[in-house]
């Protein structure tokens, strides 16, 4: 089986803002193709990083290498790379066309073949028919289209993008990640993403790169990040989760067993892990909780008052009590005949695979 090439290896980075560190040691490679989304809040350092990789902020330490060459202190002009910004930042004296052949131009393409490529790059985007206007003669939409093209025209190494969407109404965005999504798909592209919103990052990525506080917190799929989060942070940041606080009483063969107030003895498919034996958190996801039938069996089960149902769309949300106030959030599909009142006492259960033990410190998760 032959390895595929990274694309992009970054090593140890670190970037001070003065006393604040942007940047903590951050390693990360992209492959071949990948397409890989950096998550993260407000100020975790997501930026920071694009921007290093693109030559536009220098670095206090680390390694940046592009395709198996060093370029740490490389001008951002000399690495083959493409970017997106969320405010467009294509040229305003210059029409459609001419943007997306810049960079054809900055690489001393030929004019025939800067033609040919500008044209297939706005078939690409289906937008053909606006090749001659200038850039603020255009929709928010249509201009971040065109800044799209501008970044593949000349197919570079990496495409860079950050939160290229996050100007646009829901309807757009939603149509725009799936415009992405394709001409990842089409042209084989290799893409660094940024967002600050989870669901944009499930839709489009092969891999998420969870950022907290200028640290890699979990690097996974989309399915990895959500049904096993390795830590409170991650398993709270992305999606709805019960997080319940208890400790571990012990082992059962495969399982482990831990003592949540208000629910009693819950098995966990695993073994205790090292450092956690006393006090964790338990998850799950509310999706993976069922209502039961009379007959029916689940590893944990517990009857209990519903306090509350919220229909939201497609999914209706069961908050169903525990302890002395405390809910267990169950998602169950919406039916058009409902089956399930507040006050309501329902049966719920889980098996031991779906719920997990975290640690409690959230840099030592399990
Ligand atoms: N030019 C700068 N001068 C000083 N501090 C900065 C500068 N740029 C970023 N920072 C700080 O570095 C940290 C990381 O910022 P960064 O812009 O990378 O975050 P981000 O994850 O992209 O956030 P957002 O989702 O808001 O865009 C933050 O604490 C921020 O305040
Ligand atoms: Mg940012």
């Amino acid at each position: 089986m032959t390895e595929k090439r990274n694309k992009l290896t970054v090593r140890g980075l670190t970037k001070c803002y003065g006393s604040a560190m942007a940047l903590d040691g951050v390693n990360l490679e992209l492959a071949d193709g990948e397409f890989l989304t950096m998550l993260g809040p407000s100020g975790s350092g997501k930026s920071t990083l694009l921007w290093a990789v693109a030559g536009l902020n220098e670095v206090d330490g680390g390694q940046i290498w592009i395709d198996n060459q060093e370029a740490t202190s490389a001008p951002a002009s000399q690495r083959d790379i493409g970017m997106v910004f969320q405010n467009y930042a294509l040229f305003p004296h210059m029409t459609v066309a001419q943007n997306i052949s810049f960079p054809l131009e900055m690489r001393q393409v030929s004019a025939e073949k800067r033609a040919e490529a500008v044209t297939r790059s706005l078939e690409m985007i289906k937008l053909e028919h606006v090749a001659d206007r200038y850039c603020n003669q255009l929709s928010g939409g249509q201009q971040q289209r065109i800044a799209l093209a501008r970044a593949f025209v000349a197919n570079p190494s990496i495409i860079l993008m950050d939160e290229p969407l996050g100007a646009l109404d829901k309807k757009l965005r939603d149509h725009l990640q799936l415009e992405i999504k394709r001409l990842h798909e089409t042209l084989k592209m290799t893409v660094l993403y940024v967002t600050h919103d989870q669901e944009e990052a499930m839709v489009m990525s092969d891999r998420i790169c969870l950022m907290n506080a200028g640290r890699i917190e979990q690097i996974g799929t989309p399915e990895e990040l959500y049904f096993r989060p390795r830590s409170i942070f991650a398993a709270d940041f992305l999606g709805e989760s019960n997080l319940i606080s208890g400790e571990i009483t012990g082992q059962e063969d495969d399982r482990i067993v831990v003592n949540l107030p208000g629910l009693g003895k819950v098995k966990v498919a695993g073994s205790m892990p090292g450092k956690n034996t006393g006090k964790i958190v338990h998850f799950t996801r509310p999706e993976t909780i069922e209502v039961l039938a009379d007959a029916d069996i689940r590893d944990n089960m517990f009857y209990s008052k519903v306090d509350d149902v919220i229909v939201c769309g497609a999914i209706t949300k069961l908050f169903v009590q525990f302890g002395d106030d405390a809910c267990l959030k169950v998602s169950t599909l919406t039916s058009r005949t409902p089956q399930i009142r507040k006050g309501d006492i329902v049966s719920v259960g889980w098996n031991d695979d779906v719920g997990q033990v975290l640690a409690q410190d959230q840099r030592e998760a399990a």
